[in-house]
């Protein structure tokens, strides 16, 4: 029996510190004309398409007429018409040179790290992390691929970053705000500390999303987005983005939407393109909104803390205002009471729903305690802040006024 020859026929991508994303004069025209306008030009559709909106080609298969040569796009799993225009709007946002879409953020997560990684190799992270991406880093990858995580003690400390990284690291991973405890990481400071030493930082821009933070102008290489959450805004579509450099980028798509996978449906791609166009719109009253919660909120009595970086009360205050343009839609707070107080409180809400996940237009909360961040050690719980009377709580675009009287009712009840 003879080996099995190798059929790699991609150089993998490797980081290169001086490839920097687009300059700021390269990003125009503004943000909310991107949202509406980046990667499809409706006076340049094809004659017998002609179109006001981006087509939604649910083709699986693209048909050629030179038999010698490989058609581009060639086949549905790896790209379609109606992806390329969202992919180079959302590079467009992020100010990215290219950009995948995939199935959900967990998966392109999960994509770009097998992507980068080999077995020995190390990501550098925190616990400030979704539940899901902790998952991959404190189990999947570690078990079934042989990489490491490292997760940094005080996240707030540049030097912590820098002495994590050693020669098998490979990445280093940056949520911020994070979900749920909305900690904030200086980028500029941990891009430093990554670049000095050689290695791409990740940023997940899932919570602030483009339209209140831009993490590729503060030194960011690559950007990790779930689509699901204030991208979309309303609950109806699952999908992701890995924005980076083009060789990463089609490095990702080469070896798993090729070989394996997909990236994400046509017909959810041609819904995020709508949903974009209110983006910014939506963002800033989720921002408003929430300020006004926040301030309620933290001046109740029953309220132990509040997490909400527009606040300034929140220990990154003057951080988030300096590498943010606004705060969101996101907060957690811990109500008095523990497990008992949450639980209690959830169940007295009248408008506001329980449900897992975030950034809808309609005000939703869950318990990262009992769903999310359940896999956490007691010791980890408290390191990353997930006390048992924690409730995520995602401001919706309702009137505040009647967000803030549902709070209150529920409060009075427990
Ligand atoms: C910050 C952050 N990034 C990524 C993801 C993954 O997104 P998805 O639900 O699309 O897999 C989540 C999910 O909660 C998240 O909170």
């Amino acid at each position: 029996m003879s080996d099995l020859k190798p059929f790699y026929v991609r150089d993998p991508w490797v980081f290169d510190p001086k490839e920097r994303p687009k300059a700021r004069a390269e990003i125009s025209p503004g943000f909310a004309t991107r949202c509406l306008h980046a990667g499809f030009d409706p006076r340049q559709s094809m004659e017998e398409f002609r179109s006001f909106v981006p087509p939604i080609v649910p083709s699986m298969t693209y048909p050629y007429t030179k038999p010698d040569e490989v058609p581009c796009p060639v086949y549905g799993r790896t790209r379609t018409p109606t992806n390329t225009v969202l992919e180079k709007r959302l590079a467009a946002l992020e100010g990215g040179r290219a950009c995948l879409s995939a199935g959900s953020g967990s998966q392109a997560l999960f994509q770009l790290i097998f992507t980068l990684a080999r077995p020995g190799d190390n990501v550098v992270t925190s616990l400030n992390i979704f539940g899901e991406g902790y998952k991959q880093a404190a189990s999947i990858f570690p078990e079934r691929c042989g990489l490491r995580f490292r997760f940094v003690n005080d996240p707030g400390n540049p030097e912590e970053w820098a002495s994590a990284i050693d020669s098998k690291t490979r990445l280093v991973w940056v949520e911020t705000p994070s979900n749920p405890c909305l900690f904030v990481t200086d980028l500029e400071a941990v891009a430093e500390a990554a670049h000095s030493r050689g290695v791409p930082l990740l940023v997940d821009n899932t919570t602030a999303t483009g339209a209140l933070q831009q993490p590729m102008k503060l030194g960011a290489d690559i950007v990790l987005l779930s689509l699901t959450k204030f991208m979309a805004g309303n609950a109806t579509v699952i999908g992701g983005a890995i924005i980076g450099p083009e060789g990463l980028i089609e490095d990702i798509r080469w070896n798993t939407t090729e070989f394996v996978g997909s990236i994400m449906p046509p017909h959810d791609a041609w819904l995020m393109l709508q949903y974009l166009e209110t983006l910014p719109l939506r963002m800033e009253r989720h921002s408003r909104n929430a300020r006004k919660t926040a301030d309620f909120l933290s001046a109740h009595p029953k309220i132990l803390q509040v997490n909400y970086p527009g606040l300034e009360s929140h220990p990154q205050h003057g951080l988030a205002q300096r590498q943010m343009n606004d705060c969101g839609g996101l907060m957690s707070f811990v109500v008095r009471g523990g497990k008992t107080g949450a639980v209690g409180l959830m169940q007295r809400f009248k408008l506001i729903v329980q449900a897992v996940t975030f950034g809808t237009s309609r005000s939703i909360c869950m318990h990262p305690a009992t769903i999310t961040h359940e896999h956490l050690t007691l010791e980890e719980r408290e390191k990353a802040g997930i006390d048992d009377g924690l409730i995520r709580f995602s401001v919706g675009l309702e009137e505040p006024e009647d967000i803030i009287e549902d709070l209150d009712q529920a409060l009075a009840g427990i």
